[in-house]
């Protein structure tokens, strides 16, 4: 019998993960509302990951929730995750998947590239998902900081972009790219300047054109996504907080 995997969240993504996992031979315990987590911990002391899918606003929440059995043990996967944020949740070394995959109620797992993982429980994420035909690698942990500000960069900048009046509602990443490169670019260097101000560290530009790049990787993938509103909230509030000058995503 393969590990078990604990999975705290069972929607879009807890429910892909769990797929790959029980695919894989793992046996899936998961963590919904209705569950006692301390009666899964009881049961399954020791599992191989404590995978948190739930949203970002959720995180919060739910780390303190987390029992102590598994505290060591966890793994995440939100967007806008930096080492930063969760060392500040009182993570110290999680499995981190920087999921570069797409996964919509009624649409089935879309790659946009390979998904990088890093952590304790990478190699187990990553064979899990690879038996699914969903493309992933493992990384080092210390490259988990740059991946996570690339993947936070295309999100930011797509799902913001697509919300300006002048961009359809249903616009594609090429689309988004050929027929409103200017606003792409602003948007992107200002998500650039938040990331700068997130990690504490200058970013190169270099990562710009490789998020232009990467727009194209998946050209029919929709860039605005449900969760696009309050993640420019976010993004203005924290620009607000820290004083940044970020007059592309104002102009929103
Ligand atoms: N979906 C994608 O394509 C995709 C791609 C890359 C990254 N991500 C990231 O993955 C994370 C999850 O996204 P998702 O699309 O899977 O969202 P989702 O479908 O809304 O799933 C989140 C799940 O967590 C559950 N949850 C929230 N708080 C909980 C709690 N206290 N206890 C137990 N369960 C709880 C929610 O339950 P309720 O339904 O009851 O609220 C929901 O089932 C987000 O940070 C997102 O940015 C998603």
């Amino acid at each position: 019998m393969k590990a078990p995997v604990v999975i705290w969240g069972l929607g879009q993504m807890g429910g892909a993960f769990a797929h790959a996992l029980l695919y894989a031979g793992h046996p899936v315990h998961p963590v919904t509302r209705a569950t006692d987590p301390a009666e899964v911990a009881a049961a399954v002391p020791e599992p191989a990951l404590c995978l948190l899918a739930v949203g970002e606003n959720d995180l919060a929440d739910v780390v303190p929730r987390v029992p102590e059995a598994w505290r060591g043990r966890l793994g995440l996967l939100q967007n806008e995750l930096l080492p930063g944020v969760y060392r500040g949740l009182g993570i110290e070394d999680p499995t981190v998947a920087v999921v570069w995959f797409e996964k919509k109620k009624t649409v089935p797992i879309t790659p946009v590239q390979s998904t990088p993982i890093g952590g304790p429980a990478a190699a187990l994420l990553v064979s899990a998902l690879e038996g699914l035909g969903v493309p992933a690698h493992q990384v080092q942990r210390d490259a988990l900081r740059d991946e996570l500000v690339k993947k936070n960069l295309y999100i930011l900048t797509a799902n913001a972009t697509a919300l300006s009046r002048e961009v359809a509602e249903d616009v594609t990443m090429e689309q988004l790219l050929r027929a409103h490169r200017p606003l792409v670019e602003g948007v992107a260097r200002d998500a650039l300047t938040i990331q700068a101000s997130l990690t504490g560290e200058a970013l190169p530009d270099s990562l710009l054109k490789e998020l232009y790049e990467t727009f194209l990787a998946d050209p029919h993938h929709r860039a605005r996504g449900r969760s696009a509103p309050a993640r420019l909230a976010r993004a203005l509030a924290y620009a607000d907080e820290q004083g940044l000058d970020v007059p592309a995503l104002r102009a929103l």
